[in-house]
């Protein structure tokens, strides 16, 4: 089983990164699963525009994107919270999927972070409006990573250790859901039921 790992922060060196590395190693460690990781600080991707549906040369990265997404079977999402939102790289990656494969009914975990107290505004958004045409199917349980500096560094003296094993606890939770529900949404996949091309722009 493979999981793709997506980093929503627009930041080079960003600690939605941090908590990526550290979820992904978590996944790594459990028997049979990989993990892929698409860091869009350190990958930033161009804003959607038409040249995509005729393959521009701004989109020449798109079919080794789709390739790797295609592998996966489900995702872990990492949004930062800025201004109360999710920032702008990570809702144009969720404009640029539409086919079957890639996204498409496969589970991801939702996973906020932020430097205080917040993170749930970005929960909000990415569960109201960011599925509908790629067909990703959000998981009822999420994660936010909050405080975010003082949990989940390489360098375990910099964490509060209350704080990490909380979230290390409920990140291990999570993930095994994930997992199972990456195993269960298997069978819907191959169901013969997709049909994207009568349903386009989804009901
Ligand atoms: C432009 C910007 C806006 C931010 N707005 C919020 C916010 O609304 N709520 C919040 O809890 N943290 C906010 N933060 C702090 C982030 O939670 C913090 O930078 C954290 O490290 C996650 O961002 P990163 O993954 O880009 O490092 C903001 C940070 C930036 C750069």
């Amino acid at each position: 089983m493979r999981i793709g790992v997506i980093v929503g922060s627009h930041r080079t060196e960003s600690e939605s990164a941090k908590v990526g590395r550290f979820l992904s190693e978590v996944l790594s460690a459990t028997d049979g699963v990989s993990t892929w990781t698409l860091d869009l600080g350190k990958t930033p991707l161009p804003l959607w525009d038409e040249a995509l549906w005729s393959n521009g040369p701004q989109w020449s990265m798109m079919p080794e994107l789709k390739s790797e997404l295609d592998a996966c079977d489900g995702f872990v999402v990492i949004a930062p919270e800025w201004h109360g939102m999710v920032p702008a790289a990570l809702k144009n990656f969720f404009l640029l999927w539409a086919a079957t494969g890639e996204l498409s009914h496969k589970p991801a975990l939702p996973c906020a972070v932020s430097a205080g107290e917040g993170g749930a505004y970005v929960i909000s958004e990415l569960r109201m409006s960011s599925y509908k045409n790629n067909r990703l199917c959000w998981l009822p349980e999420q994660l936010i990573a909050r405080q975010v500096k003082s949990i989940c560094n390489d360098d375990t003296s910099q964490n509060d250790a209350a704080l990490h094993d909380t979230f290390a606890t409920r990140s291990r939770y999570a993930l095994d859901l994930l997992l199972a529900y990456a195993k269960a949404l298997t069978s819907v996949r191959d169901s013969g039921l997709i049909d994207h091309d009568t349903f386009m722009n989804g009901m």
